[in-house]
């Protein structure tokens, strides 16, 4: 039988019903539910990390992300986490995944182990209806510009989530050298269609211009991407695998759920240099 798939908004998101993650034909359909609409939420699996790996293969080679800690005996799975106890939830603010690498990361895979009954959502911007919203000068503009990615003020030395550091769920701030130059205007590899691409975690000037000059363009972009009319939440449950676009998409952890656990395993594949 084929695989549902239901649009959360008309713009972005869809949900998966009557996936098996075996079957080629089920592979294919969700591939193209992926590239219809961004992020997908498979629905009702009971994924082992093995599992999760072998499906994750399909998409391409894994990238190993050098911060986050990963899941014991399953380097490649990252560990996004929080106890009941702690304040900062990882990803709370909205970004891109993995932009400040030079070939950022095409999609993540973020499987729910343990979820609050309630809260705990994702949100997700289309940063291709986000580029269609500008107006025709600012898109030009825009256009002629590129930005700068770093890592470093979030994962480096800085230590911007100073509790994720201290309690082990971030860590190697040693490795948080690396910063990549992206135009702000990318075309999507599989799609074809622009897409906004800054993000407020990672991006930090404009190439030719100075942070400060940079700073209340990014901040007014930024209060931009984030439009509600560009979003859909995704709501957890154990066994619910989200995968989304992290060239198509901005995302952000909903932290609405204190005093809750929340257990997610994160495997992040290899993208392409944008253009
Ligand atoms: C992330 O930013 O990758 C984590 C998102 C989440 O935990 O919902």
């Amino acid at each position: 039988m084929a695989i549902e798939v239901r649009p959360i908004t008309p713009t972005v998101g869809a949900d998966v019903y009557g996936a098996d993650l075996n079957n080629e034909n089920d592979i294919q359909d969700i591939k193209q539910a992926f590239v219809d609409h961004s992020v997908i939420a498979i629905r009702d699996l009971n994924l082992s990390p093995e599992e999760h790996l072998k499906f994750a293969r399909k998409w391409g080679d894994i990238n190993v992300n050098r911060f986050f800690k990963p899941v014991d005996n399953y380097p490649e799975i990252a560990t996004v986490l929080k106890e009941a106890d702690q304040v900062t939830a990882i990803g709370e603010t909205w970004h891109t995944d993995h932009s400040y690498d030079l070939a950022p990361a095409m999609c993540s895979m973020l499987y729910a182990v343990e979820t609050p009954a309630v809260g705990g959502d994702t949100a997700f911007a289309s940063q291709h209806a986000a580029y269609m919203a500008l107006s025709d000068g600012m898109k030009k503009m825009l256009g002629n510009l590129k930005a700068w990615h770093s890592s470093r003020h979030a994962f480096g030395v800085n230590l911007a989530d100073e509790e994720a550091h201290a309690d082990g769920r971030l860590g190697n701030e040693e490795k948080a050298k690396q910063d990549a130059l992206h135009p702000v205007v990318i075309t999507h590899p599989l799609s074809g269609k622009k897409c906004l691409y800054v993000n407020g975690d990672f991006t930090t000037h404009f190439d030719g211009w100075t942070k400060e000059e940079s700073q209340p363009l990014l901040n007014q972009l930024y209060a931009h991407c984030s439009r509600a009319d560009f979003t859909c939440r995704i709501r957890w449950e154990p066994g619910t695998l989200a995968i989304w676009d992290n060239r198509a998409l901005q995302h952000m952890a909903i932290n609405d759920y204190s005093g809750h656990r929340r257990l997610m395993h994160r495997i992040t594949i290899e993208g392409v240099p944008l253009s």
